[in-house]
């Protein structure tokens, strides 16, 4: 068996009222498409091949190679939409799972219940159901008088016996594809206009066919993104679930409604994360970790141990038992080895800062290498910049640099030297010397036991 999955999401998204793309709004920090190919490809291996049409190029700029792509011109309905991806698919695979791009919270687990269930289905399809009579705008699920399913009837057609039909279509499928592609072309026009996927089932049906069915129980798995606030519905149960699973893992969320942890990222057991903290991108947290309150760590890998208050570190690196805050800011290339102290209103950028290196208040260190143990006094600042070029500091390990240290760039401090308070670094410093002044002079050598 290969099976290949189809994705629609050529439709505008009208009620978003948006200029961007329905499918490229973000959920959980992501186009809300991805979510939709990510699940698809779990269970079929391959990039899933994407039906598109309204913001066809932004979609395909925003994806890439997560998908192939086929378009559809004019938005005709879901069955003219997956008919789209007959001539890439047929003879190449013998079953199509096929979903919608804007219900991004279907589970993997889920469509492959749905591909199992088509794999002991003598018939051509299965096909997920919910039983939901919130889900008013669904189509209804007609079962005949033994149980077996008739025929798929949408809600603005639907008879008002079939009105109380509470077994609602989700909007995903698994199809055997030889009679899938043999029978699209075969859809009837449907009363607006279209041609619905949903009127397979009874074609099927008509012909004798087995039908098979998968439930969920979960309405969020097969919540449709139509709204803003179906968005802001989905975030909440995208946060709910994530926030469950790591607690289930052994995290302490102190207050999960008001903590964002995006889909991959991965945290260590025994981590507290303080509320209105916000963890982001493919952000690694280590075990026993205290984030937060207010931290948004983005793209940033930490060690065991470490603590991070009231700051935000984006592109960092961090080893074991670092401490960052209150208030610092980390960008990217921010390399802060074991041990580190990092305090109140810092900014490190493209920098490591070694190991047991303090650095306590007021500092701005970019384009630096910085050896161990250094002391970096209050108020220290790498002057990287000099209105055309960056330029490097490196300053070796046990130094210690007075508070307010210029340090003018491209500058090297020896291993052991010292800086005196408000001096203006132009020069190397040779190791062991204590530099003081403005420009800084070298006025002696320092014993290396000192
Ligand atoms: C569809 C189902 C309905 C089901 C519901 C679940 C049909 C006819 N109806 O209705 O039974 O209960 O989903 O949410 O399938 N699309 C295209 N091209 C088109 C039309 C749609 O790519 O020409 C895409 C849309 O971008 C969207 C998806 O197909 O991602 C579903 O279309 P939508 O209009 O939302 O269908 P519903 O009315 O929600
Ligand atoms: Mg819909």
């Amino acid at each position: 068996m290969t099976l290949a999955a189809v994705i629609l999401a050529a439709g505008q998204g009208t009620r978003l009222k948006s200029s961007l793309p329905k499918v490229l709004h973000r959920l959980g920090g992501q186009p809300l498409v991805r979510h939709a190919l990510a699940a698809a490809q779990a269970v079929t291996g391959v990039p899933p091949v994407l039906v598109v049409g309204h913001g066809a190029e932004a979609v395909r700029a925003e994806l890439g190679e997560a998908a192939q792509y086929v378009a559809q011109s004019e938005q005709l309905g879901t069955g003219h939409a997956v008919l789209q991806a007959a001539p890439l698919l047929r003879g190449r695979c013998t079953e199509v799972l096929v979903t919608y791009g804007d219900m991004p919270l279907l589970r993997v687990e889920t469509l492959r219940a749905l591909v199992q269930a088509q794999h002991f289905n003598p018939g051509p399809l299965s096909l997920l159901t919910i039983d939901a009579p919130q889900l008013r705008d669904f189509g209804r699920v007609v079962r005949d008088g033994f149980g077996k399913v008739r025929a798929i009837v949408e809600a603005a057609q639907a008879t008002p016996e079939e009105q109380t039909i509470t077994e609602r279509n989700a909007g995903a499928y698994c199809f055997n594809a030889d009679w899938l592609w043999a029978h699209l072309p075969r859809l009837p026009l449907s009363p607006k206009g279209e041609y619905y996927l949903t009127d397979i089932v009874a074609l099927a049906a008509a012909e004798g066919g087995e039908i098979g069915t998968v439930a969920t129980a979960d309405e969020a798995e097969v919540t449709g993104i139509n709204t803003r606030a179906q968005l802001a519905q989905a975030e909440a149960a995208l946060r709910a679930r994530i926030n469950a699973r790591w607690m289930a893992e052994g995290v302490t969320l102190i207050d999960p409604a008001t903590t964002y942890i995006e889909p991959a990222v991965s945290l260590g057991r025994d981590t507290v994360i303080w509320p209105n903290t916000y963890l982001q991108g493919e952000t690694v947290v280590g075990a026993g970790c205290v984030l937060g309150p207010n931290t948004i760590l983005r793209d940033t890998t930490l060690g065991d141990e470490c603590q991070v208050e009231c700051s935000v570190l984006e592109g960092a690196w961090l080893g074991r038992g670092v401490e960052v805050g209150p208030f610092a800011h980390l960008r990217q290339g921010a390399r802060l080895e074991d041990g580190v102290h990092m305090g109140n209103f810092g900014e490190v950028k493209n920098s490591t800062l070694g190991p047991g290196v303090k650095m306590g208040h007021f500092s701005y260190i970019g384009d630096a290498t910085i050896g161990a143990d250094v002391n970096i006094g209050a108020g220290t600042i790498t002057c990287n910049f000099d209105g055309a070029r960056k330029h490097k500091t490196v300053i070796g390990a046990g130094v210690f640099i007075g508070s307010d240290t210029m340090l003018v760039a491209p500058v090297h401090l020896g291993a052991g030297a010292r800086t005196g308070a408000g001096s203006v670094v132009t020069k190397d410093v040779p190791p062991d010397s204590l530099a003081v002044g403005v420009p800084a002079r070298v006025i002696r050598k320092l014993k290396a036991q000192e």
